[in-house]
C-alpha cells in the first residue's frame, strides 16, 4: 500500500503528544507500518519511538505538514489550543483531537477549526494505554463521516474498535464524559465499601470476595435502566427507589458510626429522597437518571 511508502510523507500519520497515551498510539502506528511522525512539548519522550522508526518533528507546524492525519493526544483541550496556536498554516491532513474534555469544548474546538480551514474530527479513548494496538482498545470518533471515512485507514491500526457516531462533533466526548461519570462513581464507591468495611476489621481480601458479585449485578442493570428509560415504564420488579432511601440511610448511620466519611451517601441519599418526594418511591432505580435531570421536558411532560 502506499501510505507505507517512508518517503512519502503524505502518507504519514503524525501524533502530537506523548504522554503514555500518546505513546501507545505512535507505537501501534508504526506497529502497522505507517511512516509515524513525533512532536511533544518535552522532546525526550520520543526516543524510544525514534529508536523503532519513527521520526521526530522539531517543530508542531513540521509534523502538521508531513502527515495525512495528525493526531493529537495531550493532556486536554486546553494543551491542544495550545499547541495549535503556534502553527501559522492549517495541517496538511484531517486533524483528529484523541485528548480527553467535554462536549462544547468539541464543538469549541470544531468552530475553530473551521474558521481556520481545518478538517476536524473529534474522538474519545475509552480504554487504558496498554490496550491499544490490541482488540481491547476502544476509541470512539464523532464530526464529519467523509473525514473518518478518509482516516480510518491509519485509525484503524490503533486496534479494537474504532466506532462513528455521527456528525455532531460533541458526541464522542459526550459518551467520554458520562462513561467517566460511571466510572468515577463506581471508583468511589469502592473505595468507599473498602473503608467502611475496614472499620469493622474486614479484612480487604475477605471483603473483596463478596464486593466482586456486586460489580458483577452493574451489566444487566445497564440494559434494564435502557428498557426503561427507552419505554418510559419504570416498573420496580426487583427493587423500588423507596427501598433503597431505606438502605441508604443504613449504609450512612453505619459510615457515621464508624468515622467514615458519609458525603457521598449525603449525595445520593438526596437524590433518592427528591425522587420519593416527588411521587416515585415505588418505581424502579432507573426513575432516578429522570429525577436528575429536573429540566428535561420529557420529565416536565409526565
Ligand atoms: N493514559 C490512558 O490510559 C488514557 C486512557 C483514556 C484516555 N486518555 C486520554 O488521553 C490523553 C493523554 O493522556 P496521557 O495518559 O497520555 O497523559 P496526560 O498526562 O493526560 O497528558 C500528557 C501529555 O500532554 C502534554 N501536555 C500537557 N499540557 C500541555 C501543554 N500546555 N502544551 C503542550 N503539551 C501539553 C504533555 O506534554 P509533556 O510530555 O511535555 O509534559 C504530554 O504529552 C488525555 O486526555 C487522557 O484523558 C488516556
Amino acid at each position: 500500500m502506499t501510505h507505507h511508502n517512508l518517503d512519502n510523507h503524505a502518507a504519514a500519520v503524525a501524533v502530537l503528544g506523548l504522554g503514555p497515551m500518546g505513546r501507545a498510539l505512535a507505537a501501534a502506528s508504526l506497529a502497522a507500518g505507517h511512516p509515524t511522525v513525533l512532536w511533544n512539548r518535552s522532546p525526550a519522550k520520543a526516543s524510544a519511538l525514534v529508536a523503532q522508526g519513527a521520526m521526530l518533528a522539531p517543530t508542531v507546524a513540521d509534523a502538521a505538514q508531513r502527515a495525512s492525519v495528525v493526531i493529537a493526544c495531550v493532556m486536554n483541550y486546553r494543551a491542544v489550543r495550545a499547541i495549535l496556536s503556534g502553527l501559522e498554516r492549517p495541517p496538511s491532513g484531517t486533524f483528529v483531537n484523541l485528548s480527553s474534555g467535554h462536549a462544547a469544548e468539541a464543538r469549541d474546538m470544531a468552530d475553530w477549526a473551521a474558521q481556520q480551514g481545518v478538517s476536524y474530527l473529534d474522538g474519545a479513548i475509552l480504554t487504558p494505554a496498554p490496550t491499544i494496538g490490541t482488540a481491547a482498545a476502544t476509541i470512539l470518533y464523532s464530526g464529519p463521516r467523509a473525514l473518518f471515512d478518509e482516516s480510518l485507514p491509519w485509525l484503524e491500526s490503533f486496534g479494537g474498535s474504532s466506532a462513528y457516531l455521527g456528525a455532531d462533533v460533541g458526541t464522542a466526548a459526550a459518551y467520554e464524559m458520562a462513561l467517566l461519570d460511571l466510572f468515577t462513581m463506581s471508583v468511589g464507591g469502592l473505595a468507599h465499601a473498602f473503608a467502611l468495611a475496614s472499620t469493622e476489621g474486614i479484612a480487604p481480601t475477605a471483603f473483596a470476595r463478596f464486593a466482586r458479585g456486586i460489580g458483577g449485578l452493574l451489566p444487566d442493570m445497564a440494559d434494564r435502566f435502557a428498557e426503561q428509560l427507552t419505554s418510559g415504564t419504570f416498573t420496580a420488579d426487583i427493587s423500588t427507589i423507596a427501598s433503597a432511601a431505606s438502605a441508604v440511610a443504613h449504609v450512612r448511620d453505619a459510615a457515621t458510626a464508624g468515622g467514615v466519611d458519609p458525603a457521598p451517601l449525603q449525595a445520593v441519599q438526596s437524590i433518592i429522597e427528591r425522587a420519593v418526594a416527588a411521587g416515585h418511591g415505588g418505581d424502579s432505580y432507573a426513575r432516578l437518571a429522570r429525577s436528575l435531570v429536573p429540566a428535561d421536558p420529557a420529565e416536565a411532560a409526565r
